[in-house]
């Protein structure tokens, strides 16, 4: 079955782009992915049909209301339950969330889906994060005006991951934080580049630019060395902390240690 998302949205049509262009729409196309958008509007009441309203002790901005959130999910609960689908998880994104990382995104990908809360304005009521939310993730520190922009990362993060999205399959897996470490960097055609050297508008060739010599050399062992070594001193030199996470979970060999200990960072 799918990994299936019911999006609860102010905005709809943000997700539509998404929809028709690249790896996501291939997604889209062969049903890897199943997202399910929901008005939010359309589960409020009265002839404005309101979805917000004043924050109770006052202050600025509005407060997305909790009427509406239940309705939009009870009958998000009926079209699963009518689908024979689980019952999905609720995620709200909030900047008091967790920080999403790619573990989780990986769990996402190998599970049933979830229901993705996008909230608007200063935030939504408490009391339904209280009785609805299983979980709140953040994109990072600092403030977005809409969870559309999480919602459509954490979909497009775990659509990638599904079986046939990508060309090739193994190329996830040599991604950041696949394997606890960043990416090591990647080099195609031409062989050499000739550059001109910067500010010069004389058409003089300035420096050349050359691709590493080993990956022109053939031996795979020597590759899959070198970048097992690139990625060691990025991440070294970038995000020690992931060293040390993947040095805890013992998976950094002895050959690894004796070039982490020989790197001048
Ligand atoms: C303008 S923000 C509300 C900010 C909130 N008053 C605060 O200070 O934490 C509106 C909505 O955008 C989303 N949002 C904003 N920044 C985010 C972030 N860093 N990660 C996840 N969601 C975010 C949340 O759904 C939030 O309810």
């Amino acid at each position: 079955m799918a990994v299936r998302f019911d999006v609860i949205t102010l905005f709809p049509e943000l997700f539509a782009p998404f929809q028709s262009v690249g790896v996501t729409r291939r997604a889209f196309e062969t049903k890897a992915v199943d997202v399910r958008l929901w008005q939010l509007r359309e589960f409020a009441e009265g002839v404005y049909r309101r979805v917000d309203d004043r924050p109770f002790g006052g202050g600025p901005g509005m407060v997305m209301l909790v009427e509406p959130l239940v309705r939009c999910l009870s009958a998000i609960r009926a079209d699963q339950q009518a689908a024979a689908a689980p019952r999905l998880p609720v995620v709200l994104f909030s900047p008091a969330g967790k920080p999403l990382t790619q573990q989780r995104v990986q769990q996402l990908a190998e599970g049933p889906g979830a229901v993705l809360v996008c909230g608007r304005y200063e935030g939504i009521d408490q009391r339904f994060i209280d009785a609805h939310v299983d979980e709140e993730v953040s994109l990072g520190d600092y403030v977005l005006s809409g969870g559309e922009l999480p919602a459509l990362t954490l979909i497009d993060a775990v659509t990638r991951l599904q079986p046939g999205v990508l060309h090739d399959a193994a190329s996830h897996e040599q991604d950041s934080f696949s394997d606890g470490l960043l990416d090591c960097p990647h080099y195609s055609r031409p062989e050499v580049l000739q550059g001109l050297a910067e500010g010069d508008d004389s058409g003089a060739p300035g420096a050349e630019a050359a691709v590493p010599p080993v990956l022109m050399s053939g031996h795979h062992a020597h590759i899959a060395r070198w970048r097992r070594e690139q990625q060691l001193r990025i991440t070294a030199q970038r995000r020690p902390e992931l060293i040390d996470a993947a040095r805890a979970r013992g998976e950094l060999s002895k050959q690894d240690e004796h070039f982490l200990s020989q790197l001048t960072l």
